[in-house]
């Protein structure tokens, strides 16, 4: 059972004692309020000691201390200088322990990052994409016309866990009868012992050697047979990542399974979620269906499914007269900077025909910009199309369940009834 917890009001916190990394913020959808106080009085924040409100102690040597970007185009200059702000040694605020290193390209700089971004780019070129749709819509069909109706069920588990575990199944050509293997090892991932998930570091790592072992398995079958343009072949024929150590293997196959799952699964639920909070958004959905191209990236706007991305500076740079040392870890917070008034009117608004609805910091900037952008984009809108062409309303019966997690920013359940 979660232990309850007294979230203190943003405005009664001393600003020095904030600490805009606390999973309990998130959980209990909080963090509003804190981050625009960032963003009013202290946009380049610095945390010294990480408090964790629900355990109530410091995480001195788990996280250390670290700055907060919060606002819109300081994030953006932070992501597009990466001579400055290095993706090493990792992306989010937990370095990785040395007896178990998985190295992958979100967390490589130049000149490695590129070469290895190069190898998987083309399974999500628009030519291999248009290939996908055909399959991706035929099994977001199936899976909506599974569904009960007229009774309340969890969307998370039964649309937005399933779908995107078929497209990932769908990118790696991974045997399909298996594909819940592919939901775990993305929880796995993520996980932290003790939140449910895992219990403990050598839980996680044992699973995590499970996962890298079936993938060889594919990877040897691959490699010797004609190249095909599944995310495994391509990496086995394409010679710069051909030989790559088992372990860096593993490190992409868990960046493409987290990439590729909780972020996309939580905007499937995220949509949802913000139609209900704006009826006359969803009014106007159901008006006009052609709609949903500029719904979708405003979800995934709203939504924002990694919260952040931290980088490490490689020197000593001052942005708004704060005095960054090199070595500090950074964090830019996305989901502040897509809240900034500043730049985005009305941020806290749900509005499905903004004008420029793609100006929103979800995929970042600069050369890690997410590989997967395009192909999230069209699961959404195929998901949306299906929907609308089936079903009157999607009501939402309760409360979500949020994870509990500064990084991934999403959900455990949501339960919600179809009206036909
Ligand atoms: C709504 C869905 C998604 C969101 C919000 C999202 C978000 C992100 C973000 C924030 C980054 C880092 C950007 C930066 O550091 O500047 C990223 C990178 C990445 N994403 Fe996504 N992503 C999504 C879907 C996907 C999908 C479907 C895939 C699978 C093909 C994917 C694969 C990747 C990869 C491989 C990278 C690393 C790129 C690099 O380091 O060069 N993402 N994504």
């Amino acid at each position: 059972m979660d232990k309850k917890i007294e979230i203190p009001d943003a405005y009664s916190v001393p600003l020095n004692k904030i600490n805009p990394a606390d999973p309990a913020l998130f959980k209990n959808n909080v963090m509003w309020s804190y981050f625009e106080r960032l963003r009013k009085e202290d946009p380049v924040h610095y945390c010294e000691r990480p408090y964790d409100i629900a355990d109530d102690v410091f995480r001195d040597e788990e996280i250390g201390p670290f700055w907060s970007i919060t606002k819109y185009n300081d994030i953006m200059s932070v992501d597009t200088n990466h001579k400055v702000f290095s993706s090493e040694p990792a992306i989010t605020l937990f370095d990785p322990t040395e007896d178990f290193t998985t190295p992958m390209f979100i967390a490589m700089d130049p000149p490695k990052h590129d070469i290895q971004r190069k190898a998987v780019n083309p399974v999500v070129a628009p030519g291999n994409l248009k290939n996908m749709e055909g399959l991706i819509r035929e099994r977001t069909q199936n899976v909506l016309n599974s569904l009960p109706k007229n009774e309340t069920f969890d969307w998370v588990s039964k649309v937005s866990i399933e779908l995107t575990t078929q497209m990932l199944a769908t990118l790696f050509d991974f045997p399909f009868e298996d594909r819940s293997k592919l939901t775990r090892w993305s929880d796995v991932a993520t996980a932290r012992p003790g939140d449910g998930v895992i219990e403990t570091e050598e839980q996680r790592y044992e699973e995590l050697y499970e996962c890298l072992e079936y993938f060889t398995k594919l990877w040897n079958e691959r490699v010797n047979s004609e190249p095909k343009t599944d995310l495994i072949s391509m990496l086995a024929h394409n010679p710069l990542t051909r030989n790559m150590e088992p372990m860096e293997y593993l490190g992409n196959l868990i960046l493409l399974i987290v990439g590729g799952n909780d972020t996309t699964r939580n905007s499937m639920t995220g949509g949802i979620l913000a139609l209900n909070e704006s009826p006359e958004q969803y009014e106007k959905l159901r008006n006009n269906h052609e709609l949903i191209s500029s719904m979708v990236p405003e979800i995934i706007r709203w939504q924002t499914p990694l919260a952040y991305m931290r980088r490490t500076a490689l020197e000593d740079i001052e942005i708004r007269g704060k005095k960054i040392k090199k070595g500090d870890k950074v964090v830019m917070w996305y989901v502040s900077g897509n809240r900034d008034e500043e730049v985005i009117e009305n941020p806290n608004s749900f509005i499905i025909d903004r004008e420029r609805p793609r100006n929103h910091l979800s995929f970042g900037f600069g050369i890690h910009r997410c590989v997967g952008n395009r192909l999230a984009d069209m699961q959404l809108e195929i998901l949306w199309e299906e929907i609308m062409k089936r079903f009157k309303n999607i009501k939402v019966m309760g409360e979500p369940e949020r994870v509990n997690s500064s990084f991934v920013k999403g959900y455990l359940s949501l339960p919600v009834k179809i009206i036909e």
